[in-house]
């Protein structure tokens, strides 16, 4: 095994110092294309001698640079992995399995007689390869580049030649490297940014740095500049147009700051942006500015003098089709929608993003939590034995990471915070990282989760903590489960964030509102950045051509973490999920808190008033509009600011619920959504006339004939009581269901359990416990017997009692059905009564009816337009809604339970004419759930192509259900979002 492979070396060759991403009018080629390519199943099968110039390629095949090699279709060229925390081969540094896929990449090029600048030199830039690369150019080599995610430039002025030329880049899948880069991702080898040739001309301006400094007490600005040019490179000047500003500095004595006078400050908020251009005789290199101040006081981490307030994300870079691939244009759609969901921050988890990515985050407003490529989380199993953060023989390794993409990234205003890297470990190797970054940079902070005792980094950090545990902190108090005790108090003067909170796996994460509260009152918090941002799961075909989303396990890993690589709040193709409503329902900065006659605005924007905005009253009666109008809302918040606005006194109807609904919105189109676009909304309750029950007796009454009952338009099986046909349309049941398909969060639990022990009393830990899913299994929820005790046909009604038990279990629980008719309708009052003796949570508990598969669009006067969970409904309101069956239920990469919607008032299935009504009781509505197929089938298909093909339809009307929680990688699901077994009664009423 060549001995470049197992090397603790960051590189070597003519690698030269990093320095900042930033435009140049200087020449240079972008390489991308289709190359030459040659895969083998190991170094040793590579082509030999591939580097030479008259090499015959000819019989290779051909590939699309940038480019994972895994993800070209091709079976025989390896295939992508999956692990978290595990790697996927055996833990013996520095080796790395023989079987190392290796790629020998080739590509032949002209390059003009202009190109190659007089007495300068041509760098040859890798943006990223994964993971090692020796690059030879014209026969010869001229470096070996590894960090994954990093730039790196080679001098190959030596080699480049006027004319033809031959890069030979051969790509290694492991090295020793690979220990450093265990992120929880995907495996994908290969060179996925672009490989350029830049001519640096002999007097070009080679580095620079403009911090842009604004003074928050005088509203001025300054440029601090750095810059790295050869003696021969000055003068230089430094402009700004739209400050007037040109200063020429003959030379390297003559830098010094530069005020600027007043400037707009930028803020993720209102990212005010100055073009700026840095020439000389020979060279122009271009950026954009933006004026800010980053500082830590005391505990609070404060930009232009403002504390931050975090509402982010964790963003890898992903895509179904091209894996780490970049492309602006998407990358730019994901944005938008971040901003149009109140995301305001990205931690860029875990390595240095496309650094494109960082001028659309300059440009359109984020703060930016900018991650170095660092992750060794396998050592974890061992206690962290011999994990490199503490192994000198890492020390240039680490030192050459942080500086690499520190320099890269240094210019951006974005840029708020410099992460160390994930999960690896604590010890002198990242004490060095984080002294590099203190020393090089002076004003951003330095953050990295694992250094619990805060020994080197300046920010508290913590993943999916409860909000006890936040609260703990943030008095200086608690068990500090992590670190030193003791140590909390300490960490309590500090500013603190959420790295990770609320996995955003299948169906969840509940609790956001109670994390955004914790926010909001525990003055040390900054808030967080929610896992993750998108899936990854890897678009495939099943042998019959359905297309899905792949996840660990499906290319045959022989050790992978399954799914746990889907727990994003947008589906891998982009498509939000519920999750993302909301988070921009809880996250919005602009809080609306209302009564019928007044609203509360408060502004908790970083900057701006609320002068951009339109405020609307809507009132609805039983779902429709009655009146619109804008309210006149002449006090403008300032940001940070509140105010009562008075509202119009609402109309009273004769019948029914009004509900009143306050929307702010943008009055004029901003740079990342329309006008229109809804910022904030509340809603309240103004009035409800409770309709009285029908009682008014009908002269239909039930018979039973040729084993039949009949009652109006029902049927019923006298055997059993179940309905199977309501006006000839084959309706079956109901039959009282305590199960559903579980959720992921209800399958995982590496994190404990609040079913026994409550967070309040453990300080959030919970206790060691199975998993809800494992719980409702041991209890039978999914296999209750049912056995019929009483089908009595009276005069006016139909009362059926059934016992629901499981195998080997004393708990049951009584069903009583009774059916009349009362006036045209027929109605149902149906209760649940469970035995004493059940413990734990019910994930439900509801009345499970079975229709034709063919429902149609369905309309429903409740709560929506998306599912929505105990703990997870501040971005449902009340009001009516369409939509078909399809899209009642979200398609999560692992089919789950999906589409409860609470407070269902009118259920309309309009292709076949069926119509449910339910009534509330004790102050209670049932929600309700429509889909395909049953929760037994959910639960089966590991995908959604794995669901059976269904010829009914589903419909549970649910009294209660038990909430999302995210203890997939979090907390459990609060007391007070759970269901307890209890009692539970329903009143419906259909129409046929
Ligand atoms: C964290 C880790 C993330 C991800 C997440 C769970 O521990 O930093 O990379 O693995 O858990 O999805």
């Amino acid at each position: 095994m060549s001995n470049e492979i197992t090397s603790f070396s960051p590189g070597s060759g003519r690698r030269t110092s990093p320095r900042a991403h930033v435009a140049s009018d200087a020449a240079s080629v972008d390489l991308s294309g289709t190359w030459r390519f040659h895969f083998s199943a190991r170094p040793d099968l590579a082509a030999h001698g591939a580097e030479a110039i008259d090499f015959d390629d000819s019989g290779w095949d051909s590939i699309d640079l940038p480019g994972h090699w895994v993800l070209q279709g091709r079976d025989d060229w390896g295939r992508p992995a999956y692990t978290n925390v595990q790697y996927p081969f055996p833990v013996d540094v520095p080796n790395v399995p023989d079987e190392n896929p290796t790629g020998d990449h080739r590509l032949a090029f002209d390059v003009s007689e202009g190109f190659i600048p007089d007495g300068g030199r041509v760098l040859l830039r890798f943006g990223g390869v994964e993971s090692l690369c020796i690059a030879s150019l014209n026969g010869v080599e001229v470096g070996v580049v590894r960090g994954s995610r990093l730039a790196q430039e080679l001098d190959v002025t030596a080699e480049l030649r006027p004319g033809p030329n031959v890069l030979h880049l051969r790509v290694h899948q492991w090295s020793a490297h690979s220990y450093l880069e265990d992120q929880d991702q995907w495996w994908l080898p290969g060179v996925f940014r672009e490989v350029e040739l830049l001519a640096r001309p002999a007097s070009g301006i080679d580095d620079l740095w403009l911090r842009a400094d604004f003074d928050p007490q005088t509203g001025e600005g300054a440029i601090i500049p750095e810059l790295t040019a050869g003696a021969g490179a000055w003068p230089i000047t430094i402009s700004v147009a739209a400050l007037d500003l040109a200063v020429t500095l003959a030379s390297p004595e003559e830098v010094t700051a530069l005020k600027v006078g007043a400037v707009d400050p930028w803020s993720a908020d209102r990212p005010a942006l100055y073009d700026v251009e840095v020439s000389n005789a020979v060279e122009t290199r271009s950026l954009r500015l933006g004026f800010r101040r980053v500082e830590i006081v005391d505990h609070e981490w404060l930009v232009n003098g403002t504390k931050l307030r975090l509402r982010g994300v964790n963003r890898h870079e992903f895509d179904p089709e091209h894996g780490r691939v970049f492309n602006r244009e998407r990358a730019r759609e994901g944005l938008l929608l971040m901003k149009q969901h109140n995301i305001n921050a990205i931690r860029t988890a875990h390595y240095p993003s496309h650094p494109d990515l960082l001028e659309l985050t300059d440009e359109l407003g984020f703060w930016v939590i900018d991650e170095c490529d660092l992750e060794t989380h396998g050592f974890v199993f061992d206690a962290w034995q011999d994990n490199p953060t503490d192994d000198v023989r890492w020390r240039d390794a680490y030192l050459d990471r942080v500086e690499r993409f520190f320099e890269r990234d240094k210019n951006h205003a974005s840029v708020i915070c410099w992460s160390l890297g994930n999960e690896a470990g604590i010890g002198s190797n990242s004490e060095a990282m984080a002294a590099w970054l203190h020393r090089r940079d002076p004003e951003r902070p330095v953050h990295y989760e694992p250094d619990y005792d805060g020994t080197h980094t300046d920010l508290v950090s913590r993943m999916y903590a409860t909000v006890e545990e936040m609260a703990d902190m943030s008095r200086g108090t608690g068990t500090h489960e992590f670190g030193t005790p003791g140590r909390n108090a300490v960490l309590a003067q500090r500013p603190m964030i959420l790295c990770e909170y609320a996995h955003a796996m299948g169906n969840g994460a509940g609790a956001l509102s109670v994390y955004e509260e914790a926010f909001n009152t525990l003055p040390q918090w900054h808030g967080g950045f929610v896992w993750e941002w998108r899936d990854h799961g890897l678009l495939q075909k099943t042998a019959s051509g359905q297309q899905f989303n792949a996840y660990g396990g499906d290319f045959g890993e022989e050790v992978h973490d399954g799914s746990f690589v889907c727990d994003g709040m947008v589906l891998s193709d982009g498509t939000p999920t519920p999750m993302l409503a909301e988070f921009a329902a809880v996250a919005s900065p602009i809080k609306l808190t209302m009564t019928a006659g007044s609203l509360q605005v408060e502004n908790w924007r970083h900057d701006g008033d609320t002068s951009d905005l339109a405020f609307f009253v809507v009132d609805e009666h039983d779902g429709h509009v009655v009146s619109e109008v804008e309210l006149d809302v002449a006090h403008v918040m300032p940001a940070g600011g509140f105010g009562a606005v008075e509202l119009p006194e609402p109309s009273t109807p004769e019948q029914g619920e009004a509900w009143r609904t306050v929307r702010a919105e943008f009055a004029h189109p901003t740079d990342w959504a329309p006008q229109g676009h809804v910022l904030a909304w509340s809603q309240v309750r103004t009035h409800a006339v409770s309709t009285p029950r029908l009682q008014t007796p009908s002269k239909v009454r039930p018979t039973l004939t040729d084993g039949v009952i009949t009652l109006g338009p029902a049927a019923f099986d006298p055997r059993t009581g179940d309905l199977t046909s309501l006006n000839s349309l084959d309706v079956a049941g109901p039959r009282l269901d305590v199960w559903r398909a579980p959720t992921e969060n209800d399958s995982l639990c590496d994190f404990r359990s609040y079913v026994d022990v409550e967070p309040i009393a453990s300080r959030g830990f919970g206790a060691p416990g199975p998993s809800s899913a494992a719980q409702w299994r041991t209890a039978g929820l999914d296999r209750l017997q049912r056995r019929v005790l009483a089908v009595d046909v009276t005069d006016g009604e139909v009362r059926v009692l059934h016992r629901f038990a499981a195998a080997a279990s004393r708990q049951s629980i009584l069903l009583e059905l009774v059916w009349r008719m009362c006036g045209e309708e027929l109605t149902l009052d149906a209760d649940a009564q469970p035995s004493a003796g059940w413990t734990g949570t019910w994930p439900r508990i509801g009345l499970h009816f079975v229709l034709p598969a063919d429902v149609g669009r369905v309309d429903w006067f409740g709560t929506g337009p998306f599912e929505n969970y105990p703990d997870s409904r501040r971005a449902a309101r009340v009001g009516r809604f369409s939509s078909d069956l399809e899209g009642l239920v979200v398609n999560y990469a692992v089919p789950q339970e999906s589409g409860h919607r609470e407070g269902l008032r009118e259920l309309t299935m309009n292709d076949i004419g069926l119509s449910v009504r339910t009534q509330e009781i004790a102050g209670e509505l049932p929600g309700f759930q429509l889909r395909k197929h049953d929760a037994h089938d959910v639960a089966a298909a590991a995908h959604p192509h794995g669901l059976p093909e269904s010829w009914k339809s589903h419909l549970v009307i649910d009294a209660a259900v038990h909430g999302l929680g995210s203890r997939s990688c979090g907390p459990d699901v609060r007391p007070e979002h759970q269901l307890r077994p209890s009692a539970a009664q329903w009143s419906l009423r259909f129409g046929v």
